[in-house]
């Protein structure tokens, strides 16, 4: 298939060996982020952690995993992202099963559900897939940095926002209600303000953590279960117009894996990567340091207010 980044890197050849290697993929039982898995496995990481809120499709995954790759070490732990209380319980797992973490992918994300809260009371999109993935990365950053010393190679954390993020509504990040439903915005709008956050976030959070690369990244427009059935039909009716078709998983896995794996000096931490290895299409508002900040206080107090 032709597209206009799937090409320059490819997940079998250019990966390289992963070997001792530890891994967490949020939403690791379905669509880019099980991709993800089993690029990973192909590389021979030491050990995967598949982070899902469903058992039933993390189990599956696993088995189909496995029946590909040999000898695949994969562990399946419940997290809900929507709720602090099972994303510390995930965490808490983690930490008793593996001292080290080399690469985490914050991979889950729900785009353009109906208005709603999470479990904590917060603007669902916002709380998942912005929220909840900075909790996580909270708790696990100990693990994080314990790991930074023992090997030659970066420790690194991929955050899967979106070319999307120019959804966001004007402003870009509307804080002072993201404990309610947000009625006045759209569901797109809603979705384009939390990938907009995972962008800001990044950024924020590789200025503070100079030993560690935090790379927030587009993975194309991929054919997933993200998108409803008329959804779909309509973009791949607009690809095809344009000479392309969707990515398939593997395909929008690349600019994860590639974030997770190229050599140190070609992946700038705290940038914004659209397509694999460009750095700098990011949103004008993603250089925006008051927003960033702001949301990045914003978030400490949220979380502090639960773990603190
Ligand atoms: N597909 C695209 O074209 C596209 C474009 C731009 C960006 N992205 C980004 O790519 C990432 C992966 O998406 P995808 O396309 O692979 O879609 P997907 O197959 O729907 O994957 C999303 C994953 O997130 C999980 N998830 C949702 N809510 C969760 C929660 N509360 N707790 C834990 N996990 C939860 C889902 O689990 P369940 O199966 O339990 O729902 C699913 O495994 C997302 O961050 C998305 O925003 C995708």
């Amino acid at each position: 298939m032709a597209t206009s980044q799937s090409d320059s890197f490819s997940n079998d050849s250019e990966i390289p060996d992963l070997s001792g290697r530890v891994a967490i993929v949020t939403g690791g039982a379905s669509g880019i982020g099980k991709a993800t898995c089993h690029a990973l496995a192909k590389s021979n990481a030491k050990h995967i952690f598949i982070l899902s809120r469903n058992e039933n499709s993390g189990m599956a995954a696993m088995e189909d995993i496995r029946s590909k790759t040999p000898n695949p070490q994969i562990t399946f732990i419940s997290c809900d992202l929507s709720s602090f209380a099972s994303i510390q319980r995930a965490a808490n797992t983690f930490n008793l099963i593996s001292p080290r973490l080399d690469l985490l992918f914050c991979n889950a994300a729900v785009c353009l559900v109906p208005q709603g809260l999470t479990q904590d009371g917060y603007e669902i999109h916002f709380g998942i897939n912005h929220l909840g993935h900075a909790l996580l990365i909270k708790l696990l950053m100990p693990t994080l940095l314990k790991t930074v010393p023992k090997w030659p190679h970066d420790v690194r954390i991929m955050v899967l926002s979106t070319c999307r993020w120019n959804w966001a509504p004007e402003g870009g990040i509307i804080i002072d209600d993201l404990q309610t439903t947000q009625p006045q915005l759209t569901s797109k709008e809603r979705y384009g303000q939390s990938k907009l956050a995972n962008i800001l976030y990044a950024r924020e959070l590789a200025r503070r953590y100079r030993t560690i690369k935090i790379i927030p990244l587009h993975p194309g427009i991929v054919d997933t279960d993200i998108m409803c059935r008329l959804q779909k039909k309509y973009l791949r009716a607009v690809y095809r117009k344009l000479g392309h078709e969707l990515l398939t998983p593997e395909e929008g896995a690349r600019n994860s894996m590639w974030a997770a794996t190229a050599p140190r000096k070609e992946v700038l931490s705290g940038i914004y990567y659209d397509p694999i290895g460009v750095a700098g299409k990011g949103p004008k508002a993603s250089m925006d340091r008051d927003l960033a900040v702001e949301l990045w206080e914003w978030t400490e107090k949220e979380l502090n207010k639960f773990c603190g």
